[in-house]
């Protein structure tokens, strides 16, 4: 008998298990809505020109593989947190800052989430209600409770922002509440600008800690305006926590490249920094070196980072056409639900109003994988396929 004949299996991803599904479905017109992935019209994940640019110098000019210090390399931790914060920030913040090189976002929140409940004693995590079906994971991971917030009305289709107030008025001291910088995963419906300084006096009155999850800066407006919640938070003097994650941005998905960034006051920087260094030790060693370099030889070469700037434009406003085409289409038609409210979602993701009998049978007879809340990754359409999801959606009585 086999010692593990008694692990049971485990389900599968609810987002990267579809993605597994996809992949085996050998039907030619399928279309992958499923996992938050930036594609171009003939369907493929692209690599950046500046990538492949800054690859090339990296082949020339690396002299070694060896380890990278555990908290990450030196020039990619201060280009990206310049990058995030702007210079002028960065130069005053840079003091109240630890900043470590993380696998991809998602490895930057379950440090983040490590962290917070072993130094700091966190009890609970507050994340929006509808969120990224990862996010429970990690924190419940990393030892936390995790409970939701109020975030977006279903029926209204926006943000519940009075709701949200109200619930995260009456939290207690020290509760971790993780927001999305922008780009909401899975609704697109974002935060405006006043209601983000709303929420900076209340965390700050409250004392609650924030934790940013940064996975979609320049998906809206462009990376600058997109920093723009983490520069509020930095510029109030909050205490809080970031993941940004590179995977979108620049397209680098499998080289996972992300960053951990932790705001604290009254000189606690460094053993803040020393205590994350200890769990990353603990946990992977140190980051991978691939990626990062990437990352930093692009923001180190100002041609190359005018290149990247002009290449992530060009997927945010191919994510734009995409969206407006595909309100436009439904609009023609005659549908069960009111899609306009699409047209002001940002970023890659929308719900798009529909039940998991009728997920299903966009899976099963149209072979259109999609989670089973009806979220639909914008950037999965194209102008070959746009019709056919639309006469699909208008067959399932969407
Ligand atoms: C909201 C959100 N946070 C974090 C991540 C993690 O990104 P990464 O692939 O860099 O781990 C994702 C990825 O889809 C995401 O949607």
């Amino acid at each position: 008998m086999s010692f593990f004949a008694q692990v049971p299996k485990a389900p599968l991803d609810a987002i990267l298990g579809l993605t597994g599904l996809f992949s085996q479905d050998a039907r030619k017109h399928k279309v992958n809505l499923g996992a938050g992935v930036y594609k171009t019209e003939d369907g493929k994940t692209p690599i950046l020109f500046c990538v492949k640019e800054a690859e090339r110098l990296l082949l020339d000019q690396e002299e070694s593989k060896g380890y990278l210090p555990i908290e990450g390399d030196p020039l990619y931790l201060e280009k990206t947190a310049r990058l995030v914060l702007g210079s002028p920030l960065y130069e005053k913040l840079s003091v109240n800052l630890s900043l470590m090189q993380t696998v991809g976002g998602a490895g930057a929140l379950r440090l983040g989430g490590d962290f917070l409940q072993k130094e700091l004693a966190c009890t609970k995590c507050y994340l929006s209600d509808p969120t990224w079906p990862n996010h429970p994971a990690l924190f419940t991971q990393s030892g936390l409770a995790v409970h939701s917030y109020p975030y977006y009305n279903f029926q209204k289709k926006e943000v519940a922002f009075e709701e949200m107030l109200t619930f995260l008025s009456a939290l207690s001291p020290k509760s971790i509440v993780l927001l999305h910088a922008g780009c909401h995963n899975p609704s697109g419906a974002d935060l405006t600008r006043a209601q983000w300084k709303i929420l900076a006096d209340l965390v700050l009155e409250k004392q609650l800690i924030p934790f940013v999850d940064a996975a979609y800066l320049g998906f809206d407006i462009s990376f600058e305006e997109d920093a723009f919640p983490i520069r509020l938070f930095a510029s109030h003097g909050i205490e809080f926590l970031v993941s940004v994650s590179f995977s979108k941005n620049f397209s680098l998905y499998g080289e996972r490249v992300g960053l951990l960034m932790v705001f604290s006051q009254e000189n606690t920087a460094s053993n803040v920094l020393s205590q994350l260094r200890v769990l990353a030790r603990r946990t992977y060693s140190n980051p991978p070196l691939h990626g990062a370099k990437i990352v930093a030889k692009i923001l180190q070469t100002p041609s190359l980072t005018v290149q990247w700037q002009e290449e992530l434009s060009l997927m945010k406003d191919r994510i734009d056409s995409l969206r407006n085409l595909f309100v436009e289409h439904l609009s023609l038609e005659k549908m069960q639900t009111d899609y306009s409210y699409l047209a002001s979602a940002r970023g890659l993701f929308s719900f798009c109003n529909l039940s998991k009998y009728q997920v299903d049978r966009l899976i099963e007879e149209y072979a259109i994988y999609l989670p089973s809340d009806g979220r639909i990754n914008v950037a999965g359409l194209s102008n070959g396929n746009i019709d056919y999801v639309v006469n699909a959606l208008i067959a399932v009585g969407g």
